[in-house]
């Protein structure tokens, strides 16, 4: 049978997965390693590029991971999507504790700032893709529809300019390399969509930040769907991907996985055959997919893992307990999302 990778590329996208790098060294779970290399064209790492990853102590980088990630992917042929350089998540306790207790001050902060995006994106210079180089700095929908703003420890340490700095700061360090805004609650655009204020804020930002001449050169949007939202339009995401491709700029969908509440009667390991969530849940997949081959600025398609074995939907989403978010079963059985996606490559 052809693969994903395969497939994919005769329409000129890339589909991708996050790695975790535990289990793609796992000798004892070999089926991880094979498939990540088989049926994906790029890859994104899911925790060792962060920045509580690469600097746990100040001064000192662990870059082997990572390192291992992106030779990993030339042996492969895999083109990197470099996840991320700055984000208000999984930062190193001596960077917020240091803010916090006033041992940093904004002007040593943003000078950190500089130096981490720098060094990271110089060390790997020519080997990365796309760089998501803010992720989720904007507010959720829902939380206060009037009024949608920047949110998290860079807004409220350096105020929102600090996105822009950003920018400039990785494309000095790689002019290549393709940089990207990524968050979530931007899939969609249309009539009555709960995304849509967001989606609006989003390409604000990127339309003020070309007005600015900043570089950026896409936008990325997560697609961490849940069955419980119901089904997605392929109209409404196609619209979101034509708003931001009208800007002049490319797309993707960077962290896609479609989980679905324990609960209710479905339970780990059930089949789509047998339960309609999972076949909301493939229907999902289906119509990010469709929306990115339609447009042609959607450069990847990107899993946030492939395999309900190796997900991180169970450990974070928990009350009520949510799951089975993945193409592949525990036992690397192709899915009913699998095959819809398939078919529609
Ligand atoms: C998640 C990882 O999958 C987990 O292993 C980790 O514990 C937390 O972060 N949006 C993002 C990703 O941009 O970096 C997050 O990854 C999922 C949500």
């Amino acid at each position: 049978a052809q693969s994903l990778r395969d497939l994919a590329i005769r329409h000129g996208l890339y589909v991708g997965t996050a790695v975790d790098m535990a289990v793609l060294n796992d000798a004892a779970d070999p089926r991880y390693r094979e498939l990540t290399a088989s049926e994906f064209s790029t890859v994104t790492a899911e925790n060792v590029m962060k920045w509580e990853s690469l600097e746990p102590t100040r001064g000192s980088y662990n870059w082997g991971p990572a390192d291992e990630l992106v030779a990993f992917a030339r042996q492969h042929n895999q083109r990197v999507r470099g996840h991320v350089l700055v984000w208000q998540n999984q930062l190193p306790s001596w960077l917020t504790s240091g803010v916090e207790n006033g041992s940093i001050s904004k002007a040593e902060l943003r000078q950190i700032l500089r130096n981490h995006i720098t060094n990271v994106v110089t060390h790997f210079k020519g080997r990365i893709w796309q760089w998501d180089v803010v992720n989720e700095a904007v507010s959720d929908p829902w939380d206060n529809p009037s009024t949608l703003h920047y949110k998290g420890f860079w807004a409220q340490h350096l105020g929102p300019d600090y996105i822009a700095d950003a920018f400039r700061w990785a494309r000095a360090a790689d002019p290549k390399a393709l940089l990207f805004y990524n968050d979530y609650n931007i899939e969609a655009f249309g009539s009555g969509n709960p995304a849509n204020d967001k989606t609006q804020f989003v390409y604000d930002m990127a339309r003020d930040l070309l007005a600015k001449r900043v570089p950026i050169d896409g936008v990325g949007s997560q697609g961490h769907l849940g069955t419980q939202y119901g089904n997605y339009d392929t109209l409404q995401v196609a619209a979101a991907l034509k708003k931001f491709a009208g800007l002049g700029l490319a797309t993707a969908f960077t962290e896609v996985d479609v989980r679905s509440q324990l609960t209710a009667g479905v339970q780990a390991g059930d089949s789509a055959e047998i339960n309609p969530r999972l076949q909301a849940s493939a229907a999902n997949f289906s119509v990010l997919l469709r929306a990115c081959l339609a447009e042609r600025h959607c450069l990847s398609f990107t899993l946030w893992g492939f395999t309900d074995r190796h997900s991180w939907v169970p450990g974070w989403f928990s009350n009520p307990p949510e799951g089975l978010a993945t193409v592949y079963d525990e036992n690397y059985q192709p899915k009913r999302a699998y095959q819809e996606i398939k078919a529609d490559l």
